[in-house]
């Protein structure tokens, strides 16, 4: 009897599983947690071989709420376990967003190798932060007794984010003055006692409240050098700062006219990284969702998808500091059937012989200097996606205009993401990862990046090729059904 019970939860948790990640949108190879409301990354930390991450969730339901840090890990950065939630909101207090880090010297005194999580304590009227530590590798944490450790009296201060600065032996912490437009920077020892330092902005885009800062080093392609990146979020898109930090106060190096994004596209936002892993460079993750419609997306029983995990570093492109972004290399593992072609000329449409909503296709292409070309993904009932390079304008579209976005107004009127690109040589290069929700797009090896939310019917997933006016040369394209890491 014993034996058929076992059997029996054993089929019935498979089959679970098994619905679990095949519901119509779910992404195949972005983390999406199984069920339940997502927002920001948080406490992405790296330690004896795990990948932590953190996020803010709502454990009770499908909306914003109740916000707690939910919890998963990985091995590789590519495949994801789900953790029970690790902080949860308590006496009215809830847990908004927030770092992580490994304790190794014991600076607090709990413990050596403690994870200790700094995180904004919310309520209605105040915003403090806090800390809380694990000794058992994030599995379970304890809750300062002294909290808060940093408390102005203020309704709006949050998202500290710390890490450990070896040259003055102490953390540094940034958090973020939302309406200030301002980060400030404290500093401390042991990770209690926060003393501040100096406060960066306003300054580049102050057209919504900051949130979310993150400041690390990130090298420079080619040299041994590296320089000082600041992230700020604003107004459901992210923008960066390139200088130095000495300690105290960050200096931008970037021209202060000009607002330099992490992702051009309409749909990434909160992103922060994992600074101390075994890779050269920081990994970014993002949230894919914007505010003005996150809680209308059509997706149950879960909201929101984190971005792959991208690679950072640092170009000078016309004497500009430029962030580089790429994909992780052990994506390619996920890589199954390929189609490829090669010098295709294009005038008007162009069908590609490849249908799918969950692959990775890699474009070399001349666009026609008198029109609009590129391609169509998503292509069915009279929908599609339509990424474009406008020759005329010298500017790069992604346009959703005409996906399907009758569940929410404003995701309709928020339809298109659009940047000046330049092409040195005459070409683009696009690398597009399409995965059933999701559309990523680095261009021109990760100099920028689009990406967007997209909700088709299963049967819209046909290709087209096209170019509005005149002849556009398409070098290569090769394109790979991905496998689901679910
Ligand atoms: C950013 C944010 C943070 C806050 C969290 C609350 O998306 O608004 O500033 O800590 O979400 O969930």
């Amino acid at each position: 009897m014993k034996k058929i019970i076992f059997f029996l939860l054993l089929l019935s948790n498979q089959i679970y599983s098994q619905e679990l990640y095949k519901e119509k949108y779910r992404p195949q190879f972005h983390f999406s947690p199984a069920k339940n409301w997502m927002n920001d990354p948080n406490g992405l930390v790296y330690f004896n071989g795990e990948y932590h991450l953190f996020y803010q969730s709502n454990p009770f339901g499908n909306q914003w709420g109740h916000m707690s840090w939910s919890h998963s890990i990985s091995k590789d950065l590519l495949h994801w376990q789900q953790l029970p939630v690790a902080l949860k909101e308590e006496n009215g207090i809830m847990m908004f967003s927030g770092s992580a880090v490994m304790d190794e010297k014991n600076t607090s005194g709990f413990g050596k190798n403690a994870m200790v999580a700094i995180y904004t304590g919310h309520t209605d009227t105040l915003q403090t932060q806090n800390i809380a530590y694990s000794n058992d590798a994030g599995r379970t944490f304890t809750k300062f007794n002294n909290n808060p450790v940093l408390n102005l009296r203020q309704k709006d201060f949050r998202d500290p984010n710390v890490f450990w600065y070896e040259k003055n032996n102490d953390w540094i912490m940034c958090v973020s003055h939302p309406n200030e437009h301002q980060i400030e920077f404290y500093q401390s020892k042991e990770l209690k006692d926060w003393k501040s330092l100096s406060v960066f902005g306003p300054v580049g885009d102050t057209s919504g409240v900051w949130e979310c800062p993150d400041l690390m080093q990130v090298s420079i392609e080619g040299t041994k050098e590296k320089k000082w990146v600041l992230f700020t979020s604003q107004n459901s898109t992210m923008q960066y700062f390139v200088g130095e930090f000495d300690g105290t106060r960050f200096i931008n190096e970037n021209p202060t006219n000009k607002i330099f994004k992490q992702d051009y596209g309409t749909d990434y936002y909160a992103a922060v990284a994992y600074h101390n892993t075994p890779y050269k460079n920081p990994i970014s993750i993002g949230w894919l969702n914007n505010w003005n419609y996150a809680n209308d997306i059509p997706t149950t029983p879960w909201k929101s998808v984190m971005s792959l995990p991208r690679e950072l570093s640092l170009k000078k492109i016309n004497g500009e500091w430029i962030l580089i972004q790429t994909v992780l290399q052990n994506i390619k593992t996920l890589r199954s059937s390929a189609k490829s072609f090669s010098n295709k000329i294009v005038s008007k449409q162009s069908p590609v012989n490849f249908k799918g909503n969950v692959f990775e296709a890699e474009i070399l292409f001349q666009p026609s200097a008198k029109g609009e070309s590129g391609i169509k993904l998503a292509v069915g009932n009279n929908h599609y996606l339509k990424i474009s390079y406008d020759a005329l304008n010298q500017r790069m579209i992604v346009d959703r205009s005409q996906t399907n976005s009758s569940f929410n107004k404003t995701f309709a009127s928020i339809n298109k993401a659009i940047s000046k690109i330049q092409l040195p040589d005459g070409k683009l290069k696009w690398h597009i990862y399409f995965d059933k929700s999701i559309v990523e797009i680095f261009v021109n090896d990760g100099e920028a990046v689009f990406t967007t939310q997209v909700f088709a019917e299963e049967n819209e997933n046909s290709v087209q090729l096209f170019s509005t006016k005149g002849k556009s040369k398409f070098e290569y394209v090769n394109i790979w059904n991905i496998k689901s890491i679910w």
